[in-house]
């Protein structure tokens, strides 16, 4: 995966545990472009983490990430909230977007509930910018954990920002069901938040939307995806000819590298899609929040960091 170095050209607290990071290129060019929905994979002293690029869409001189400091952070929050400093100079991968927006769609409504405001933010001042009807629909505890407020409170997108502050499960749920019910043919939605917020979301759109045009991004698995049997199961290597048994407790991608072949990973958490690779036979054990229920029924892809196998053995295109 290609690499760059960037130095951080800003950095402000953009609410109450929220700091946003602008980087530039150490070198002084241009960043390759992105799309809306894309993410980096930020190095801080060895620590990889993703964060989605927050600034409008396209070319670009610069990237805008925004971190929520997690209070049980493994190190990557804490690291940038305490460590870094404007002229520091960070390693970053070049953006991938597994959550694109469909830019052809009739209308597009955004639902960001925290921190889960950093693609949709992109999304949002995107379509601005094209002229295109959306409508983002913003979830906090209170203003002062509202990220990119003042930004979003600018007049003209007076009509289509609403934000709602500290709604309990009940209202929100309910509110959720009266703003989902109706929506016109063609419209997508899309969503990033807690998986709380998330899974609610789903929930009350599955009754109305067509799931091909609801689209979500998991900041990170939980326990509810990565939990499951956890047999070991044997792994064949189509194009290499090896094979090695993948043992209770252990990874795909550990098995493997035990033989000497490194997958390419970036988060192991089944988040990133960093380590997609082709399923040639056997059953998947999915296990990752990035596939679809489309994709996961085709059974032709696997993400082998935290995914296992259901059938005793499983030949991957490596
Ligand atoms: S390394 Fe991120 S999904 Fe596997």
């Amino acid at each position: 995966m290609s690499e760059m170095k960037v130095r951080v050209r800003e950095i402000r607290q953009e609410a109450i545990d929220v700091k946003s990071f602008v980087l530039v290129d150490a070198g002084g060019a241009t960043l390759p472009s992105f799309s809306c929905g894309s993410h980096i994979d930020v190095n801080v002293g060895g620590v990889v983490r993703q964060y989605s690029l927050c600034n409008v869409a396209g070319g670009s001189d610069h990237y805008r990430i925004a971190v929520k400091r997690e209070p049980e952070s493994r190190g990557g929050s804490r690291l940038l909230h305490d460590d870094v400093h404007v002229d520091d100079v960070l390693i970053v991968s070049a953006p991938r977007n597994n959550f694109e927006l469909d830019r052809d769609a009739g209308h597009t409504l955004l639902l960001a509930g925290g921190i889960g405001i950093t693609p949709l933010l992109s999304m949002a001042t995107t379509l601005k910018s094209a002229g295109a009807s959306f409508q983002l629909q913003y979830f906090t505890r209170s203003i002062a954990h509202t990220a990119f407020h003042e930004e979003l409170s600018r007049p003209d997108l007076a009509e289509q920002v609403t934000f709602h502050y500290a709604l309990e499960p009940s209202g929100l749920k309910a509110y959720l069901r009266k703003l989902l019910w109706h929506h016109d043919a063609g419209a997508h939605l899309y969503l990033c938040g807690p998986r709380p917020f998330m899974d609610l979301v789903q929930d009350t759109a599955a009754a109305t939307w067509p799931p091909e045009n609801v689209h979500l991004e998991y900041f990170a698995a939980d326990s509810q995806s990565l939990a499951g049997p956890q047999q070991a199961f044997d792994v064949r290597l189509a194009r290499s000819g090896k094979s090695c048994r993948v043992d209770e407790g252990q990874s795909i991608v550990q098995a493997l590298l035990a033989l000497g072949i490194e997958v390419p990973t970036s988060c192991e958490q089944g988040v990133c899609g960093t380590c997609l690779t082709g399923v040639l036979a056997g059953t998947p054990d999915h296990r990752d929040v990035v596939l679809s229920d489309e994709e996961r029924a085709a059974g032709d892809k696997i993400m082998p960091c935290v995914s296992r196998a259901r059938s005793s053995s499983i030949t991957l295109d490596l």
